[in-house]
């Protein structure tokens, strides 16, 4: 693709908003090639390297801040790796190649392939830790949760501004041990909590998707998931509350590399993607968000959601892929 020079931001809000389609496109099928074969690892493995081989095609001078791990634990898209065909403006870009590997492995409901791309400097660099999360979606007052308020409180503030009985709200959480007293004090005022055994990118997004019915996230679950969650956030409204789970030195230190000097800082989605940014997604396999990859006799369909903060838009993508061979190297 020849040089592009207009401005960055008007690069990301136009032409990278259809071009990372491809990116994500590219990942789903690939992992989706191997879902249900109980091959977590290669099958993210494949996702890595499609996404990977679509984002050096990109007119960008990209680096990768969420990333597969770090350099010496990940070969491919790790933190810090520079992407892009160096002929554009600098982003920073936070990828899951594939999101829910055991969703996947398993053939399960809401494996994704995601990325996040802002301009360079402004998503948060977190480290591959956990992260304590809270979320709902848009159209309620500034304040209305509070990460560092009990899970029942939270509750009961929702209801209170959405104008309904706690009975009426629902909170999605990880299946996890992690999780039991949030679980139970949250059913203990009467709300209902919907369970996932992984994949919760989705899992925030739900929150501002009304026909999902979910009102609020809560738990927690992985940091890089955590920035991706945010920057789609960003794009179609909703609040959203982190803080890093930096429970060894080992893992402090990384941190501190990392430039983050307040470890216990409880971030606001503006913290953490601080201007406008695009987000995709692909389905890997079929979920509420998206149906995944339908691989037919000549034609392979993907379903991708696309997102621009600049505008709030979001676009669905339903794509009929007929060049197989450019499959094939996948
Ligand atoms: P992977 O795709 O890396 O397997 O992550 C899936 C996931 O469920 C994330 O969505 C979530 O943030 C994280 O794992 C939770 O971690 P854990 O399984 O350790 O509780």
């Amino acid at each position: 693709m020849a040089s592009i020079t207009v401005q960055s931001h008007l690069v990301l809000e136009r032409i990278l908003s259809i071009e990372i389609v491809r990116v994500t496109e590219r990942a789903a099928v690939s992992a989706a090639r191997l879902r249900g074969h109980g091959k977590s690892k290669a099958s993210d493995q494949a996702a890595v390297d499609a996404m990977r081989r679509e984002l050096n095609k990109l007119p960008i001078d990209g680096t990768v801040v969420i990333g597969e791990g770090e350099i010496d634990e990940a070969p491919m898209l790790f933190i810090g790796e520079q992407v892009g065909n160096k002929q554009g403006p600098k982003v920073d870009i936070a990828v899951d190649p594939l999101e829910g590997t055991t969703l996947c492995a398993k053939n399960m409901p809401g494996a994704i392939a995601t990325i996040a791309m802002a301009d360079g400097g402004t998503l948060l660099h977190a480290p591959d830790c956990y992260m304590d999360k809270i979320a709902i979606g848009p159209g309620y007052p500034k304040g209305t949760i509070d990460l560092d308020a009990p899970a029942d409180e939270n509750v009961l503030r929702l209801a209170k501004a959405k104008g309904v009985k706690p009975s009426e709200i629902t909170v999605i959480l990880l299946d996890r041990p992690r999780h039991a007293d949030m679980i139970e004090a949250i059913r203990n005022v009467g709300a209902a909590v919907s369970l996932i055994s992984d994949g919760d990118v989705a899992g925030v997004i739900h929150c501002a998707e009304p026909k999902t019915g979910i009102d609020m996230y809560l738990g927690v679950g992985g940091a890089p998931e955590g920035v991706l969650s945010a920057a789609a956030l960003r794009c179609i409204g909703g609040q959203m509350q982190c803080r890093l789970v930096i429970d060894n030195e080992a893992l402090r230190e990384r941190t501190l590399k990392m430039g983050i000097k307040d470890a216990k800082k409880k971030y606001e989605i503006e913290d953490m993607v601080r201007g406008d940014c695009l987000f995709a997604a692909t389905g890997v396999t079929t979920g509420p968000m998206l149906n995944g990859v339908r691989f037919g006799k000549d034609v392979i369909e993907t379903d991708t959601v696309v997102m621009r903060s600049v505008t709030g838009t979001v676009r669905r993508i339903v794509a009929e892929h007929r060049q197989f061979e450019k499959f094939h190297l996948d």
